[in-house]
């Protein structure tokens, strides 16, 4: 049976759907969501899909890892329902033509830096998200910005879907869980687990009273220039719904980081004083 009418036969016999979109090269980072959502609903779809529109045109989309059958091995040990892995022709046909433009939250922090790139997110997130008639779908903390967009769309758009939010898995000394982390040099794998060291310092410093969001960016600044080879793009304090930097830092705010080890752009982040976004 085709996806949606697979998805909406699900939801007429009254089973609830959760949707964990990837772009497959799955890891731990993405079984967490998969686990989260295989608790919370009876139907677990997870979608494989590469989305060419949310790459720019230096990016790496045709370099992209495609390990389908490991992936497809990994999700079946999870017990999802459904794998949604479709051709690019069959999300953007010849004779698509609509887009969703993301607006003025696309276009800070990460956006500065990949001009379109939200709007591609939201575009391919929406028409998954119609393909697959879910209750709930499942978005990391990782991609802080994406998941603050799609909340904003779904609001927008008054889509009955709840987004939950799931916590950043990391390895053992603390660099976030990415596929792009293995093709960082040996030295630059040495290098990496500074940029959540550096966070989770200035973390403590908002823990211990310290509010001024400009301070807390500058904590993570100095750390980071103190670490060879680490070129920051971006070190941000955040509201967690605007995007714009408060006058005083409180809890549930970002404090969001992008760097370059060599060519390889990581991001990371973590939330202030408060556990989950
Ligand atoms: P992808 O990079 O494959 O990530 C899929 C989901 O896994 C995202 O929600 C991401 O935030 C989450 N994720 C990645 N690394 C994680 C980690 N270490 N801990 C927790 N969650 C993690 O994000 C995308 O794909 C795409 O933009 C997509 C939403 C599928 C639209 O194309």
């Amino acid at each position: 049976m085709a996806m949606q009418e697979q998805a909406i036969a699900w939801r007429q016999a009254g089973e609830e759907v959760g949707l964990v979109p990837t772009m497959g090269a799955l890891h731990a980072g993405h079984d967490s969501l998969v686990t989260r959502a295989r608790r919370e609903n009876q139907r677990v779809i997870v979608s494989i899909f590469v989305n060419p529109a949310q790459f720019g045109p230096n990016e790496d989309f045709a370099r992209y890892p495609r390990p389908f059958e490991a992936d497809r091995a990994r999700l079946e040990a999870l017990g999802v329902d459904a794998i949604f892995h479709p051709p690019v022709d069959q999300i953007y046909p010849p004779a698509f033509k609509t887009r969703v433009e993301a607006g003025p939250l696309g276009e800070v922090l990460e956006g500065k830096s990949r001009p379109g790139h939200f709007n591609g997110v939201l575009t391919v997130v929406l028409k998954l998200f119609l393909l697959t008639q879910p209750k709930r779908a499942y978005f990391g903390q990782k991609d802080f910005q994406q998941l603050v967009l799609v909340r904003q769309m779904v609001r927008d758009f008054a889509l009955p879907i709840r987004i939950v939010a799931v916590p950043t898995v990391r390895e053992p000394d603390g660099l976030a869980i990415s596929s792009r982390n293995a093709y960082l040099a040996p030295a630059e794998r040495e290098a990496a687990p500074a940029i959540y060291r550096a966070l989770d310092v200035a973390a403590k410093g908002f823990g211990g009273g310290l509010a001024d969001p400009v301070e807390l960016e500058d904590t993570v600044r100095h750390l980071l220039e103190g670490t060879p080879g680490v070129a920051i793009d971006y070190v941000a304090v955040v509201d967690e719904i605007t995007l714009r930097r408060p006058a005083r830092t409180g809890p549930g705010n970002v404090l969001a980081v992008a760097v370059k080890l060599g060519t390889i752009r990581l991001i990371d982040n973590v939330v202030l004083g408060a556990e989950r976004l």
